[in-house]
């Protein structure tokens, strides 16, 4: 384990950068940390919320653990049966984030459980794993395999796929996914399915929800999050489907339901998100709400492209970017990805994520973010343009 979280170690550096030199003018490219405010149909329900919980008849203790049945049933309609997908309000279960939900879904898996995840990688399924003490085999995505990951050669318990990808911001189409779905059922293995950035897909053939291939909700579990989609990375909400038709085995054989075990976890360590942020996470899916964040994730859509275009007239090879809100470049030969990091923040004063730090094959890459303002990011790139 490393001795400091990725956006820990990241901040620290820029933290000692910016006493060292207080002048500067820094610009944040780094962590995926959004910048529109809330959109006004979520602060209005928010408002409500409050308004209604200071009343007799509107007040709310604890609440369902698993979140309440307006906000399950707005994402049953929302997030699936528009899309002709089946899923039922009782495989899904709100939480307060996607990275605790990624987290915190190993206590329902065995400790002998082999896990394969790709690499570069969001860091939190690694440490989360190495922590509670699983092994982990490694997939490598680079651009020699148009960063597709391969099936793993030996037999793996446990398989992590994030799409659209944090953090190359590449994506796989339903045939590539459905490999994954048909190694599952071989081999007896859940996937555990990331979707935190499926609200940037702009491609028609590009799967939202691993639930679109058939067989799917037999071999996965997949995570769905409103903080980049809705800007809530501080008013915190997401959620977990966990499908019943998953089954997990114990040591002896004896079969067991998954939801089942995570409703059992999640009564015990968890006492729901709170009625307020619910309420605007139901807002997200309003006509009103619908409308205002589509144009934010535009806005960030559009800040990709500037990234891209901008970096690749500069002759920088660039991934990503199109259905993601992450552009994955190649550093300069010669150049280890701190070793460019170091260099941007010095010499351009722009805070990049060096591909390493996301595992062994994101050396030689390094991760910028579209979730600035337009003015920065149009200003980040040029600095960039001018100094590298
Ligand atoms: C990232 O920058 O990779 C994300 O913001 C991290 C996260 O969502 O926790």
């Amino acid at each position: 384990l490393q001795d400091s979280y990725l956006f820990s170690t990241i901040a620290k550096k820029v933290a000692k950068f910016t006493e060292e030199n207080p002048e500067k003018e820094i610009i944040k490219l780094g962590i995926g940390d959004v910048t529109r405010p809330i959109v006004p149909a979520c602060i209005e329900a928010m408002h409500k919320a409050v308004d209604e919980i200071g009343t007799k008849e509107g007040f709310k203790g604890y609440g369902p653990e698993q979140g309440y049945d307006f906000l399950r049933d707005a994402i049953v309609k929302n997030d699936y049966k528009s899309r002709g997908i089946d899923v039922e309000k009782d495989e899904i279960f709100v939480s307060d984030g996607a990275k605790c939900d990624c987290g915190n879904i190993v206590d329902i898996f065995g400790k002998e459980n082999k896990v394969a995840i790709t690499d570069p990688v969001y860091p939190v399924y690694l440490d989360t794993n190495i922590m509670s003490g699983r092994d982990v085999i490694y997939l490598p995505v680079t651009a020699k395999n148009n960063f597709m990951p391969e099936l793993p050669k030996e037999k793996v318990d446990m398989i992590y796929l994030c799409f659209p990808n944090n953090p190359t911001g590449t994506v796989l189409t339903k045939e590539e996914l459905k490999k994954w779905v048909d190694y599952a059922k071989a081999n007896n293995s859940v996937i555990l399915y990331d979707a935190a950035y499926e609200a940037f897909i702009t491609e028609e053939k590009i799967p939202h929800s691993i639930y679109e291939v058939e067989g799917a909700k037999e071999v996965a579990i997949e995570f769905k999050s409103y903080s980049k989609t809705a800007g809530f990375t501080g008013v915190r909400c997401a959620y977990v489907v966990i499908p019943k038709e998953l089954k997990g085995y114990t040591k002896d054989g004896k079969e067991i339901s998954y939801n089942k075990l995570w409703n059992r976890r999640t009564c015990t360590k968890f006492n729901g998100v709170s009625y307020i942020v619910q309420r605007a996470a139901e807002a997200t899916y309003s006509e009103k709400g619908k409308k205002e964040i589509k144009e934010n994730i535009n806005y960030y859509l559009e800040n990709a492209k500037i990234i891209k275009k901008g970096l690749e007239e500069a002759g920088f090879t660039c991934y990503g970017g199109v259905n993601s809100p992450y552009v994955w470049l190649k550093v300069p030969d010669g150049m280890t990805s701190w070793e460019f990091f170091d260099e941007l923040l010095e010499k351009a004063n722009v805070v990049g994520t060096p591909g390493s730090g996301f595992g062994p094959h994101g050396e030689g890459y390094f991760r910028l973010t579209a979730f600035g303002t337009k003015e920065n990011t149009i200003k980040a790139i040029e600095r960039i343009k001018k100094v590298m």
